[in-house]
């Protein structure tokens, strides 16, 4: 496999060829995911959710990221792996972003680093796309400003914040950024957006209008219970799968089914 790297995804919004990504967490799930021939990979700082059962994206800390993300990369041969930079550590001033972006290239040896916000975290990117690391931004509905926004609904409905959203995105583009990620924004919108950029916009629940799609790949396995939102399609409904496999296991435990005489030396 030819590695994908940030000119190809460029390359693939000129073609007008569909970018697909997922999150991984761990070694053995990049495996499956990187085999199997998705595009991107992210580290998602939803690793606070899936993985260590936060309510929110804010507690994760830097060296979990990068603990997270050096397992994925070892396990990723064809993806572009992006890192999410985790609340805290970019936003008080440039200098700390820039000097977490680089414990993270260089501790886990991820590809780029995502950040969420656009002119707020203006200075902060141009620092770290100045030492030559590639920026993917993140517009929308921002996980980690979720105390701000007191919900996890659809962002930028009104006006006045879609506005604010699309020269946000414009501002990025300009910064030099290399995609971005729209999240739970308006179809319209995102299609707007992605329409008037030259860079890729990544849409998760952000319609069929942008230049490809991210899930985080425990919901789209169907791992995570209790949340189904409209964007997301479950391609499995591993939850109950697991469950009957570990039901399974105990009664044949319990019956001395398991293990047989070919399971033993
Ligand atoms: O952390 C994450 O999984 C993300 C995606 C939802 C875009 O940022
Ligand atoms: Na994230």
């Amino acid at each position: 496999y030819k590695r994908i790297t940030v000119k190809s995804l460029t390359e693939m919004k000129a073609t007008h060829q569909k970018i697909s990504m997922l999150t991984a967490y761990d070694f053995t799930m990049a495996k499956i995911i990187d085999s199997a021939g998705v595009d991107v990979i992210l580290v998602g700082d939803s690793a606070s959710n899936v993985m260590a059962g936060h309510e929110t994206t804010l507690p994760i800390t830097l060296d979990q990221m990068i603990y997270h993300a050096s397992s994925v990369v070892r396990g990723t041969e064809r993806a572009l792996v992006v890192v999410d930079l985790p609340f805290g550590s970019y936003q008080s001033d440039p200098k700390e972003a820039l000097r977490s972006a680089i414990r993270i290239m260089k501790e886990s040896g991820g590809h780029t680093v995502k950040l969420e916000g656009g002119s707020e975290v203006k200075e902060s990117i141009k620092r770290i796309l100045n030492a030559g690391i590639p920026v993917m931004g993140h517009l929308g509905l921002t996980p980690q400003s979720i105390y701000k926004f007191g919900t996890y609904t659809v962002r930028a409905k009104e006006e006045e914040e879609a506005e604010k959203l699309k020269n946000d995105a414009l501002a990025l583009e300009k910064l030099g950024c290399f995609a971005l990620v729209l999240e739970k924004v308006p179809a319209k919108l995102a299609q707007e957006v992605a329409e008037s950029l030259s860079i890729p916009v990544i849409g998760i629940g952000a319609g069929g209008g942008v230049d490809g799609q991210v899930l985080v790949s425990h919901d789209m396995f169907g791992m995570t219970h209790e949340f189904h939102p409209r964007f997301l399609r479950r391609y499995m409904n591993l939850y109950e799968d697991m469950g009957s496999a570990v039901s399974q296991y105990i009664s044949d435990v319990k019956s001395s089914d398991f293990p047989n005489d070919s399971e033993q030396y």
